[in-house]
C-alpha cells in the first residue's frame, strides 16, 4: 500500500477497525490493525546477549543470540573460506552502528558489452592463465593463495565499485507483497509528469526452483528472498558453499567438501542463522529530537514538494501475516506481517543518470538502473551513493540526473534557508 504518511494509515485503520467493530459487534474478529514496525540499534556488535529482536519467534532451541553470534564468526579456511572471497564473516562488512548495519566495504564488479551493445559477465583468469572464473559479474578481492588471486582483464573494461547495504529491518521488506511494489511503479508516471518510471525486475527464488518474486534486495534488486540473497553472499562474499549456492568460484587450491555449509544439531545451516538474524532485526531508528525541530519539519515539505518521495517514498505496509512468500517457502511472521515501516525507498530500479553498466537478473536496460537508495539509516553514513563517491547530502542530490533531474533542479534553486532544511531532515533518517 503506498500512503503519504504512515501515521495517517495507523490512525484511519484502527478508526476502520473500530468503527467495522461498532458496526458488526464482532470486535474479537476484527480487532487487528497495522502497527508501526519496532525501531532500534538493537544488535551490538560482539555482545549479542545485549540484543534485542523485533520479535520473531525463533526455532525450536535457536535464540536471537546465537543467530548474531554466527553471522559474526570469523571463517577459517577450513570451514571452507575461499579460494576466492572478500571478508571472513558477514559483520565484517554490515556492521555500522551495529551488526546488520552497512559500511564502507566496497566491491568491485566488472564486464564488457558485446558487439549488440549487452552486458557479458567477464572472464577472469587465475592460476598464470591456467584457469578461469565465470559466470558473475562480482571481482574477489582476496584469496587463500597468491595462485587464486583474480586479475582483470583489460577488455574487461566495465569496473564498478559497490558499497555494502544496510541490512536492519530487511525482514520486513522481505515481507512487503508484490502487488504493493508493482502498484508503486504504476503510480509513478502519475506522480511525475511522466518522467519517473519505476522498474520491477523478477529475481529467482533459489529455495523453489522454478520460481521469482518482484527483486528488492541489491543495489541491482538481484534478489527477492533472503535466503537466496544470503546464500548467494556466503559463496559470492566468503567463498562458502552451501545448499542453495553449492559450487565453488574455482576448485584450484579447495581442500574441503561440498557443500561446506552443514547443519548444525539444531538441524540450522550457516545461512538459516543468518536468514533469522536478519529476518529479527528491527528498523532502522529516526533520530527523534531532530525530527521534532522546526527545521526538520520544514525539511520534511520540502522534501515532499520537490517529489524525492516519488521515489524515497517514506511509507509501506507489509504483508498480513500468514502470507506465503518467496515461492511458497516462507510465512510472514506475526512480527514482520501488517507492520507500517519508513524506508524512504521504493525498491525498483531508475535512471537517475549514475548507473554502473553491469546487468544481473533484469533485461539490458537495467545496465544503467540502480535501486533507489533506502534512506533509513542514512544518518550513520559519512559517504553516499552506490560508489560511496559523494562526501555531502548535497553532492549526492546533485549527481541525481534523467528520472530524478526535476527534483534535483528544484533543489538548486531553493533558498539557502530551505536547502538547509532539507538537510537537516535527510539527517534525521
Ligand atoms: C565483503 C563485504 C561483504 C560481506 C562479507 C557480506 N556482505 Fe552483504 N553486502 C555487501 C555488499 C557490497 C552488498 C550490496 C551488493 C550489491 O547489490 O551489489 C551487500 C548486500 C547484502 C544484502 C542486501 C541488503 C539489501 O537491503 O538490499 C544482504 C541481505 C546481505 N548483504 C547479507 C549478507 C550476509 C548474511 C552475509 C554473510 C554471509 C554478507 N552479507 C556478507 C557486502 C558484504
Ligand atoms: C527517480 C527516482 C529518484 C528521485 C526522484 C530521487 N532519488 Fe535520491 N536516489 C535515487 C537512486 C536510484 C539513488 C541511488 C543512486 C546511486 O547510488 O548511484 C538515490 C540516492 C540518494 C541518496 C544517497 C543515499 C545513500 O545512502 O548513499 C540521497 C541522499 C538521495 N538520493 C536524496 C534524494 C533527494 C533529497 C531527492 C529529491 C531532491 C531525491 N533523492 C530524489 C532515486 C531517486
Amino acid at each position: 500500500m503506498l500512503i503519504p504518511d504512515g501515521r495517517k494509515l495507523l490512525f484511519s485503520s484502527c478508526v476502520f477497525v473500530l468503527l467495522a467493530a461498532l458496526g458488526t459487534g464482532l470486535a474479537r474478529v476484527v480487532a487487528k490493525s497495522t502497527s508501526e514496525a519496532p525501531a532500534g540499534f538493537n544488535t551490538p556488535s560482539f555482545n549479542g546477549a545485549q540484543s534485542i529482536s523485533n520479535g520473531i519467534v525463533e526455532p525450536a532451541g535457536d535464540t536471537f543470540a546465537r543467530d548474531q553470534q554466527v553471522y559474526e564468526q570469523n571463517k577459517a579456511v577450513a570451514d571452507g573460506l575461499g579460494p576466492v572471497y572478500n571478508a571472513p564473516s558477514c559483520v565484517s562488512c554490515h556492521q555500522n552502528p551495529n551488526s546488520g548495519g552497512a559500511s564502507q566495504f566496497t566491491e568491485l564488479r566488472v564486464g564488457h558489452n558485446d558487439e549488440n551493445g549487452n552486458f557479458v559477465n567477464p572472464t577472469i583468469f587465475i592460476n598464470d592463465g591456467k584457469n578461469t572464473i565465470t559466470g558473475r559479474s562480482i571481482v574477489n578481492d582476496r584469496a587463500i593463495g597468491p595462485e587464486d588471486q583474480e586479475h582483470i582483464p583489460s577488455t574487461e573494461n566495465i569496473r564498478a565499485l559497490r558499497a555494502a547495504l544496510n541490512t536492519l529491518g530487511d525482514g520486513f521488506v522481505e515481507a512487503i507483497d508484490d502487488t504493493t511494489l508493482i502498484a508503486i511503479a504504476e503510480r509513478q508516471p502519475e506522480l511525475s509528469d511522466g518522467r519517473v518510471h519505476g522498474e520491477v525486475v523478477q529475481a529467482p527464488i533459489f529455495e523453489a526452483p522454478g520460481q521469482t518474486r518482484v527483486g528488492r534486495f541489491g543495489w541491482k534488486d538481484q534478489h527477492g528472498s533472503l535466503l537466496s540473497f544470503i546464500g548467494d553472499a556466503y559463496l559470492n562474499e566468503m567463498g562458502i558453499t552451501n545448499r542453495l549456492r553449492p559450487k565453488d568460484a574455482t576448485t584450484v587450491h579447495k581442500t574441503t567438501k561440498d557443500p561446506e555449509d552443514q547443519p548444525d544439531e539444531l538441524g540450522l545451516a550457516d545461512i538459516d542463522h543468518f536468514a533469522q538474524f536478519v529476518r529479527g532485526t528491527m528498523v532502522p531508528p529516526r533520530d527523534e529530537v531532530l525530527a521534532g525541530t522546526p527545521a526538520a519539519k520544514k525539511g520534511a515539505e520540502v522534501f515532499r514538494r520537490l517529489g524525492c518521495n516519488v521515489c524515497h517514498v517514506e511509507s509501506i505496509t507489509t504483508a498480513p501475516p500468514g502470507t506465503l512468500i518467496d515461492g511458497g517457502t516462507f510465512t510472514v511472521p506475526e512480527a514482520l506481517g501488517d507492520k507500517i515501516i519508513h524506508p524512504f525507498g521504493d525498491y525498483l530500479l531508475h535512471d537517475i543518470g549514475t548507473g554502473d553498466g553491469i546487468v544481473q537478473v533484469g533485461p539490458q536496460d537495467t545496465a544503467n538502473k540502480l535501486r533507489t537508495a533506502p534512506l533509513w539509516g542514512l544518518r550513520t553514513k559519512p559517504r553516499f551513493m552506490h560508489d560511496l563517491a559523494s562526501l555531502s547530502l548535497e553532492n549526492a542530490i546533485s549527481r541525481h540526473d534523467g528520472e530524478a533531474r526535476e527534483p534535483a533542479r528544484r533543489f538548486k534553486e531553493l533558498s539557502p534557508e530551505e536547502k538547509k532544511a532539507l538537510i537537516t531532515f535527510l539527517r534525521t533518517l
